[in-house]
């Protein structure tokens, strides 16, 4: 693909991914990705803003050939699906300076070897002249990384935000529909940025200071309309969760799924709403962006070598590391003779702030006992529902309203 000027001298370079199916080992990209680099072209530096994965080195090589050299190159954020083509750019142009804060200098010489002579340094507000244009530095620290900033073009009024904003989904377009790319910022939001909501939400803030006409991101395509982002980030940071309960489940011989289905249908049956995962099939991305509202958790597993299956284990420690909002927690499933599948999986949800609601386990195939113990948790969980937001289906609203 040439290079796309999508305003006057300020062009979307870089690769899309399209088959990409799997980042950092881990997250599942139903629609690829892409890494974007931008460059801008003044009327006495040139500069180029982020580079790409380095598998698409020869993608953004090629681009460059059609254009002037780069003075300067900006590293947003360290992570190499950004960063990771830098020491080849640097061979490519001798004269080529990086551009970053302190934070990525040294990140940059740890993960890439970089030269220390050709870096310049910037603090939070710095600016840099490339004639007609001005680049403003905008550290945005935690989104995801320590050193994660971005940068303000003044005069055009993009806001460059690499991960922040970002959605995995490969086209071709330049600007996002929103309708299509919804889906795919939240699972991004989820996967990468919900750990750090406070951060998140402070650094929303922070560049919304300025009067943003376009963010363009180094995943997914560019905002035009960034309010719709903007709105969205604020509603997955900072709203309260939401009557839905979560519930991942995984069943060795059915009796844990007759609990799953009985639960499901008891918590329809007093009006929360039930997002369920089969962990056999789990699509991580899925389940984190459900975690993103949910009020409870309900973690459905049998007993298996005296503790929780280990795809149960999978999803606690997964709901861990991400940091969600929910406020309760519970366990349901089967047994054949003992074990610590409770105390286990509360102990690896330890770093979330749950109230623990009385688990359901039955030995063996459940008997009518164990349903009217789910019965009485669904009772539970639609009273301790009745304090939190109703559901919002906020992602249709958004993609229904024109901002
Ligand atoms: Fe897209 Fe944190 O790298």
């Amino acid at each position: 693909m040439k290079p796309r000027e999508f305003v006057p001298n300020v062009h979307l370079i870089g690769a899309v991914d399209w088959d990409r199916r799997l980042f950092d080992a881990l997250i599942p990209l139903p629609d690829g990705t892409s890494y974007n680099a931008y460059y801008v072209h003044g009327s006495e530096k040139n500069v180029l803003l982020d580079t790409v994965d380095p598998v698409q080195w020869r993608t953004l090589s090629l681009q460059l050939d059609q254009l002037p050299a780069p003075d300067y190159l900006v590293i947003h954020h360290v992570e190499q699906d950004h960063s990771g083509s830098t020491p080849m750019l640097l061979d490519r142009f001798p004269d080529l300076t990086v551009v970053c804060n302190e934070k990525a200098r040294g990140m940059l010489l740890d993960h890439l070897h970089i030269d220390d002579a050709r870096f310049h340094i910037v603090a939070d507000g710095d600016e840099l002249s490339l004639g007609d244009k001005t680049l403003k530095f905008v550290f945005t620290p935690w989104v995801h990384w320590p050193e994660t900033m971005c940068t303000w073009l003044e005069e055009d009024r993009i806001l460059f935000s690499c991960d922040f904003f970002g959605s995995h989904y490969a086209t071709n377009d330049v600007f996002a529909d929103k309708h299509k790319v919804y889906d795919g910022a939240k699972r991004y939001y989820a996967e990468i940025m919900m750990p750090f909501g406070v951060q998140v939400l402070k650094n929303v803030d922070k560049v919304t200071q300025y009067p943003i006409a376009i963010i363009g991101p180094s995943h997914g395509p560019v905002y035009d309309d960034p309010g719709f982002i903007i709105e969205a980030y604020r509603d997955w940071a900072g709203g309260e969760p939401q009557n839905i309960v979560c519930l991942p489940y995984v069943t060795m011989h059915g009796s844990t799924r007759l609990m799953v289905d009985y639960l499901t249908a008891a918590l329809t049956d007093r009006g929360v709403a039930v997002e369920r995962f089969d962990l056999t099939t789990l699509d991580a991305g899925e389940l984190a962006s459900s975690l993103v509202h949910a009020g409870t958790i309900v973690l459905g597993t049998p007993t298996v070598l005296g503790g929780p299956h280990p795809l149960a284990m999978y999803a606690a420690a997964l709901a861990n590391a991400l940091r969600p909002r929910a406020r309760f927690a519970t366990v349901i499933g089967s047994y054949g003779w003992a074990g610590k599948t409770v105390e286990t999986l509360a102990g690896m949800m330890g770093k979330l702030k749950l109230e623990l609601l009385e688990p359901v386990l039955a030995k063996g195939m459940p008997r009518e006992a164990d349903y009217v113990a789910l019965d009485a948790l669904a009772d539970a969980i639609a009273e301790k529902h009745k304090d939190l937001a109703p559901r919002n289906f906020a992602d249709l609203t958004v993609c229904n309203t024109d901002h």
